[in-house]
């Protein structure tokens, strides 16, 4: 007995270090139908005599098995979370994946400038659907059907009545149908125009429609707005001027320029020698649109403009051709 004792530790303990299943080994000499469970189960036929040494030597076996197995478990356990770093390192030396961030384009940062220098001046946002009646884009704005000034802004028709706007100015005739005076609303957006793309024409386009309906509204008002704007968009120094013009819907109109912020109106080549750029259209709001948007022009008065975003962002960063905001090209981008 005492011999499988001993034969039996010289087993177990050669398994457990030669082995990784040390659960199984576990059950195979430990377990209640193991090998040592099994020599102690005969005890009865061991002599009274021999039977506390027996005992002994049987609790002892069992105790170095139990510790070598528990000694094995240990290093397993280490191995394994030697091996479990070793993979896991992360090596903070390794150069990065570059990330290039984007940024707004040109035209939006224009218009986002807009809508903050005219919102600060109390103004609030208004939109008009791109898929307009002619009605709004022209009969309302005092432009009736065969009026020639329809030829300078021709666009894509989609029935006789229906077509791609070709000019923020609808929305004026749609807020002023909903909404009685103190108006004083921008509408910036996309308009569209029949025209083939060159260096300062393209197909699609935008603009920013401004508009201010109340009592006692007069072209002071409108000048004092406009160069307040102009400061703002192009600096403290510039002057604005105001040339006579015709717009069906307004009446005085005026095209109006600011002093090129780049010669302060000596002549340079941004401003092609003139001293001054022409950035957008004016006028007094006319008694006729008025009325046909249900305002009575005997109490009320207004004025309106409209800017084209893409002039103002070519001038405001010495663009010289307009296709190349289109071409998302990004190593003209990233230089805005
Ligand atoms: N809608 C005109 C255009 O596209 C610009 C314009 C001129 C708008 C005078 C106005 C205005 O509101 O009063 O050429």
């Amino acid at each position: 007995m005492k011999e499988l004792l001993k034969q039996i530790r010289e087993k177990a303990i050669a398994e457990i270090e030669a082995s990784d299943r040390l659960d199984e080994i576990r059950i195979q000499y430990l377990g209640k139908k193991g090998e040592l469970t099994a020599v102690l189960r005969g005890m009865g036929k061991v002599s009274p005599e021999e039977r506390p040494l027996i005992g002994q030597l049987a609790n002892e076996v069992r105790a170095e098995i139990e510790a070598a197995l528990a000694k094995k478990e240990e290093e397993k356990a280490k191995k394994e979370l030697e091996n479990r770093l070793l993979s896991e390192k992360i090596d903070v030396t390794v150069p990065g994946t570059p990330f290039t961030a984007g940024h707004r384009h040109p035209l939006a940062q224009t218009e986002e400038m807009l809508r903050d220098i005219f919102i600060g001046m109390g103004f609030s946002i208004a939109e008009g659907p791109e898929v307009e009646y002619d009605y709004y884009n022209f009969e309302a704005l005092n432009l009736p059907k065969n009026h020639p000034a329809r030829d300078t802004q021709d666009t894509f028709y989609i029935t006789d009545n229906i077509l791609l706007r070709s000019q923020t100015s609808p929305v004026q005739a749609r807020v002023m149908e909903q909404t009685q005076p103190p108006i004083r609303i921008i509408s910036p957006g996309r308009v569209y125009r029949a025209d083939p793309a060159d260096a300062t024409h393209s197909p699609i386009f935008h603009q920013v429609e401004g508009l201010v309906v109340d009592k006692g509204i007069t072209m002071g008002d409108l000048k004092g707005i406009l160069e307040l704007f102009a400061k703002k968009m192009f600096g403290p120094e510039t002057k604005i001027r105001f040339r006579p013009h015709h717009f069906p819907f307004t009446e005085p109109s005026a095209e109006v320029d600011v002093s090129c912020f780049v010669c302060g109106g000596k002549g340079c080549r941004l401003c092609k020698g003139e001293g001054w750029m022409e950035i957008l259209g004016a006028g007094m709001v006319h008694p006729f649109v008025l009325s046909n948007c249900g305002i009575d022009p005997n109490v009320y008065s207004g004025f309106a403009f409209g800017m084209g975003v893409e002039r103002i962002t070519m001038a405001r960063l010495g663009i010289d051709d307009l296709r190349l905001m289109y071409e998302n090209d990004v190593r003209f981008l990233h230089q805005f």
